[in-house]
C-alpha cells in the first residue's frame, strides 16, 4: 500500500473491522468526557461544504437518562404499547453506558449548499464519531425507531429548525456480534462511469 503513514495499513484494517453493536451487548465503561470530545473532533472532520456544521450532538447523562426513559415510555404508550412494552422501552433508554443524541441543524435556504449535501455531511460526521469510538475500543449503534418522530421527543431535543435524527448508544462490547461482517462487495458499489451515447 502506498501512502505516507506507516500505520496506515493497520489503521485501515481497524476501520474495516467496525460494525454496529446493539445495546444489549454493551457494558460499562463508556467513553469519558475527553474521549467524547475526541469523538466530536473526529465528527468535525467530515466533509462539510461551506463549513455549515449541520449537526450537533447532545450527550444524555446523569439525571437526563431518567428523563429520556420517561419520554421513551410516553412515546411507547402513544404508539399503542401496553405498560410492559412502555417499561421495556424506558429500560432500553438507560441501558447503554453513553447515549448521544444526533441532531440535524440544516440551513434549508442556503444559496450554495443544498440540503442533501448537508445530510451527507451529517452522515459523515456520524460515521466518523462511530469510527472514533471503535478506534478507542468502544462499540455502539445508531438507533432511531418511530419514537424519534414523536412530537414530545423532537421538542425535548431540538431547538428551532432542528431535527432529531436518533441516538448513538456507546459502551464497551461484551461479546462479538453474532453475525459476521457481511457487507456487499466493493465491486457492487465501485465501477467505471459509462457515459451515455453522445
Ligand atoms: C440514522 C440511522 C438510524 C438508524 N436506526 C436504526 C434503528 O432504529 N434500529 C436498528 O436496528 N438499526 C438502525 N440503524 C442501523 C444501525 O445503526 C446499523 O447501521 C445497522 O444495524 C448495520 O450495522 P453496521 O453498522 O454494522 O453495518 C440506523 C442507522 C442510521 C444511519
Amino acid at each position: 500500500m502506498s501512502g505516507h503513514s506507516p500505520e496506515g495499513p493497520a489503521l485501515l484494517a481497524l476501520l474495516l473491522s467496525r460494525q454496529s453493536v446493539g445495546i444489549k451487548h454493551l457494558a460499562e465503561p463508556g467513553p469519558d468526557a475527553a474521549q467524547l470530545r475526541l469523538m466530536a473532533d473526529a465528527a468535525l472532520r467530515a466533509p462539510d461544504h461551506g463549513g455549515l456544521v449541520p449537526f450537533r450532538f447532545a450527550v444524555v447523562q446523569g439525571a437526563a437518562r431518567e428523563r429520556l426513559a420517561t419520554l421513551f415510555a410516553q412515546a411507547a404508550r402513544d404508539a399503542g404499547k401496553d405498560e410492559a412494552g412502555a417499561a421495556l422501552d424506558a429500560e432500553r433508554a438507560q441501558r447503554a453506558p453513553v447515549t448521544i443524541a444526533v441532531i440535524a441543524r440544516l440551513d434549508t435556504g442556503h444559496p450554495q449548499v443544498p440540503v442533501h449535501e448537508q445530510w451527507a455531511c451529517l452522515g459523515g460526521a456520524l460515521t466518523n464519531l462511530l469510527n472514533a469510538a471503535h478506534f478507542m475500543g468502544y462499540a455502539g449503534k445508531m438507533l432511531s425507531g418511530n419514537k424519534v418522530r414523536h412530537p414530545a421527543v423532537q421538542q425535548a431535543f431540538c431547538r428551532a429548525g432542528e431535527t432529531l435524527v436518533g441516538w448513538v448508544a456507546i459502551g464497551t462490547p461484551v461479546r462479538s456480534p453474532q453475525r459476521g461482517l457481511d457487507k456487499p462487495r466493493a465491486a457492487d458499489v465501485l465501477g467505471d462511469w459509462e457515459p451515455p451515447a453522445a
